[in-house]
């Protein structure tokens, strides 16, 4: 069929958005920011709306992809897509743009403002992903997590994020083989350096099995999982994840409630002859900070309030900022520290004293302070996902917001429910650990979960070794290996040292 001959009213409509895009009088108001947004898979209607709004509330919005465009937002792209379109608009170095989500424009939409750009808004910069055919034999990615180096520039997030939510609801129904097996194609996909764009792309790539590949081959196609969508629709994964985000709350409590018929927290809230336990009672109590994630600057604040604390005890103990702060992540659930002094060796005493003085100084919201049930004769646990056995003290703090960082990007956030509230609940994880296991209990504590797992599995099965929070044991020469660092740990376990920061599996 001829294309046909442009009609009266296909002019009138062009001239319809060309009334829409040509920029109109809006005060800029926020001049940091220029702005293009792409009409590739966007559409021209849609574009000129995002833009006619987005200039509405202040932001310069180009028509044009002109010199002085400094954020590209995208809708429906991946980071290969966007870069695949510039490489034909001959912008030369196209690494200047930053590329970002429309789910980064909606929320700016939403607050009226710029919101910080975090990893889930970023298409990944151009500079760190690679998009032309792989350029590693993907047969040499490793099937263990420790001999990878997995970064927090995860270029496969649209389907990283897809099987979380599958490993999620597998959890949530207590079925641990398929939910460890999505659990570890998670962790493989984050550590490719380029984005997949076609199937022959993860050709060798280990634990990408059946399942996984559908999943990933739909995704590619369609743009989503028909299976995830479904999850998001299921009944009992929506009320999981609800129940769950209450700290103190579980698998078990969740599967009561929601066999009694609860589907809400606020169903839960309301029946008050509920017995719940301290935990969730300041669950609870805390909730709306606590699922509002930890901010690194809320971190390092927290850090300076251990540390004082511990060094009013012990002068010389060394305080450790571990978990997901340490692997470089700007947001966590939580803050973990591991506490050790060269000096006493062991003190029983540090935590009860630091939890008094936090309780004289009313930081405390709540504490369960673990005694530790350490024997130095036993030999690791062979239980790949077991907890360890240091003194340690779950909590919550009371962090005042003048007490983070002035110059943080954020203002805190006004709360309506509590009159002039000027502190944030903060999750704190501090572990006690004796010198000698120093190395260890850091190694132990830093994570990721999938990175410690893969560790202990890697010993045990490559090397005839036994790993823990505490110790490294060769079965073969029967000793304990000692180590002062993470590295004699890598070099007794004959691999790689890996970086904090590339242990995000
Ligand atoms: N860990 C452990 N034993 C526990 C709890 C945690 O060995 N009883 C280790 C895990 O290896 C984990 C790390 O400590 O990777 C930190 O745990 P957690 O705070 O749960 O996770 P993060 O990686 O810090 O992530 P998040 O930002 O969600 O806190
Ligand atoms: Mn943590
Ligand atoms: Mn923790």
């Amino acid at each position: 069929m001829d294309k046909p001959s442009t009609t009266i009213s296909d002019l009138k409509k062009k001239r319809r958005m060309n009334a829409l895009i040509s920029p109109t009088l809006h005060e800029i108001k926020f001049n940091e920011f220029v702005l293009f947004i792409l009409e590739k898979k966007m559409g021209t209607t849609r574009r000129a709306f995002l833009m006619e709004l987005a200039r509405r509330k202040g932001f310069r919005v180009e028509s044009e992809l002109s010199d002085s465009v400094t954020h590209i937002v995208a809708e429906n792209n991946s980071c290969s897509d966007v870069l695949e379109w510039l490489a034909g608009q001959n912008v030369g170095d196209s690494s200047r743009f930053e590329l970002l989500d429309i789910s980064w424009l909606t929320e700016c939409m939403k607050v009226g403002k710029p919101v910080e750009a975090i990893g889930k808004h970023q298409l990944v910069t151009p500079s760190d992903c690679i998009t032309e055919t792989p350029p590693l034999a993907t047969k040499e990615v490793s099937q263990y997590a420790c001999k990878r180096r997995t970064t927090l520039n995860n270029c496969n997030q649209k389907f990283t994020d897809a099987f979380e939510i599958l490993a999620k609801n597998f959890e949530f129904r207590e079925n641990e083989g398929i939910c460890l097996a999505f659990m570890r194609a998670i962790s493989v996909l984050k550590c490719l350096p380029f984005t997949i764009v076609r199937m022959r792309d993860i050709e060798g790539v280990p634990w990408l099995g059946e399942q996984v590949k559908s999943i990933i081959e739909e995704i590619i196609e369609d743009g989503e999982s028909s299976r995830v969508k479904a999850v998001l629709n299921d009944e009992r994964y929506k009320s999981f994840l609800l129940f769950t985000s209450i700290f103190g709350v579980g698998l078990k409590t969740s599967e009561k409630w929601y066999r009694q018929g609860f589907r809400t927290l606020d169903e839960v809230k309301a029946d008050k002859s509920l017995k719940l336990t301290k935990m969730q009672k300041a669950g609870f109590l805390y909730h709306e900070d606590l699922v509002s994630c930890v901010a690194k600057e809320e971190a390092d604040a927290v850090y300076l309030i251990v540390k004082e604390a511990v060094r009013a005890f012990l002068p010389e103990a060394l305080v450790t900022l571990t978990g997901g702060f340490r692997r470089g992540k700007k947001i966590g659930h939580d803050v973990d520290f591991l506490i050790s002094d060269p000096e006493s060796g062991e003190d029983e005493q540090l935590l009860p004293n630091v939890i008094k003085l936090w309780e004289k100084q009313e930081l405390l919201l709540y504490y369960d302070l673990v005694e530790s049930t350490f024997e130095k004769t036993k030999l690791p646990s062979r239980k790949v996902d077991a907890m360890d056995h240091f003194q340690k003290c779950f909590l919550i703090l009371k962090l005042h917001h003048q007490k983070v960082d002035s110059n943080r990007s954020k203002p805190p956030p006004e709360s309506k429910t509590h009159e002039a509230k000027n502190w944030k609940a903060i999750r704190v994880d501090l572990v006690m650990c004796p010198i000698q296991q120093y190395a260890y209990a850091l190694l132990g504590w830093t994570g990721s979960r999938q990175f410690e797992r893969d560790l202990r599995r890697y010993a045990t099965h490559e090397k005839k070794m036994m790993l823990d929070n505490h110790a490294l044991y060769d079965k073969t020469k029967k000793i304990f290996l000692k180590a002062e660092s993470e590295e004699d740990i890598f070099t007794h376990l004959g691999l790689d040292y890996i970086e904090p920061w590339e242990r995000n599996a």
